[in-house]
């Protein structure tokens, strides 16, 4: 197999969702790049792209042999100033705006003319990491949902710069690693995070007031409403700690009352319990 040109791809930032879009990009044939400041994360996300790509040979949706291809596609680094020429960059780094866009004036450096550098920011302003850069019009959010490789959305966002060519390639590559698209204006929580955010943050105040347990809201609304996981389990999945910062987002930047964060998701990320990835939340792990 050869990688041929319009193919070589920076992900920055080696937490789940960078190694997961990592994942996919291998897995539609492109060569990946993956960076980091942590050697010991960039080692953790390697192994555990070859653990999901493991999944995809047991199910024998891939065979053995493209596995180690594709594996051998990866490489990691510690700054994206060791690519060179790349065709496209998804930085998915914390979502701290002064470290993103330090992340992109490093990225303007690297990516080709012509290239696109796309953000995976759930709730930054397209428009705003974009000013931060030499090129906005090369500027563009991606925003994948967790987990990615199962996960069949990617939202696009324009910013008020980003050109038609930045958009019809993000849109092709999107396509490439299999997800369906929809465009969403550049407004805070775009369209996913608008509408789940409150629904998480309302289960909390559900919570707090007593409305149910634990139990009872999850399963009220896994069974009564077809979802595949419930809102406080889902919430500790994302992150707790990501929930609310969501939650403040909105609150922010919409300006209204409505989308205020519940005290009880507050003192739980006082608390430390930011959900399953600090093995405690609304449930243990
Ligand atoms: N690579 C490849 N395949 C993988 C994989 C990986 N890394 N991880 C899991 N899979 C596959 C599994 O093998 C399995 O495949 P089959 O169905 O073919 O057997 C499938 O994906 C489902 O995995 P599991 O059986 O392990 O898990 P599950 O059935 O219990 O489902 C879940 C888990 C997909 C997370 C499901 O509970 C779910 O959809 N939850 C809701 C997730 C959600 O809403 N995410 C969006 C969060 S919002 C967001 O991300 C935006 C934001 O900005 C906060």
């Amino acid at each position: 197999m050869t990688v041929s040109q319009g193919e070589k791809l920076v992900v920055v930032g080696a937490g789940q969702m960078g190694a997961g879009i990592a994942q996919v990009a291998l897995q539609a044939g492109l060569q990946v790049t993956l960076v980091d400041v942590s050697t010991e994360l960039l080692g953790k996300a390697a192994e555990r792209i070859a653990a999901g790509l493991q999944k995809l040979v047991d199910k024998g949706k891939l065979d053995e042999a493209k596995r180690k291809i594709l594996i051998d596609r990866l490489r990691t680094a510690n700054s994206a100033s060791q690519a060179k020429e790349i065709d496209f960059a998804i930085e998915a780094v914390t979502e701290n705006e002064e470290l993103k866009k330090r992340v992109f004036k490093e990225l303007d450096g690297v990516v080709r003319a012509g290239g696109v550098m796309a953000t995976n920011t759930s709730s930054i302003p397209i428009t705003r990491i974009g000013a931060a850069t030499r090129r906005p019009e090369a500027v563009i959010g991606m925003h994948f949902m967790n987990p990615v490789p199962v996960m069949s959305l990617v939202e696009i966002i324009r910013g008020a710069a980003t050109s038609d060519g930045t958009f019809a390639a993000t849109q092709s590559l999107a396509e490439r690693m299999g997800k369906t698209t929809v465009v969403s204006r550049d407004f805070p929580g775009f369209i996913v995070n608008r509408i789940l955010v409150p629904m998480l943050n309302e289960a909390c105040f559900a919570l707090m007031e007593g409305l149910g347990t634990v139990q009872d809201i999850d399963t009220a609304m896994k069974l009564g409403t077809n979802q595949p996981m419930g809102p406080l389990q889902l919430a500790d999945f994302i992150g707790l700690d990501t929930v609310l910062y969501i939650a403040d987002v909105l609150y922010k930047g919409l300006g209204d009352s409505k989308y205020r964060a519940c005290p009880l998701l507050r003192q739980y990320v006082d608390a430390g319990w930011l959900g399953k990835k600090s093995g405690r939340g609304f449930y243990r792990y």
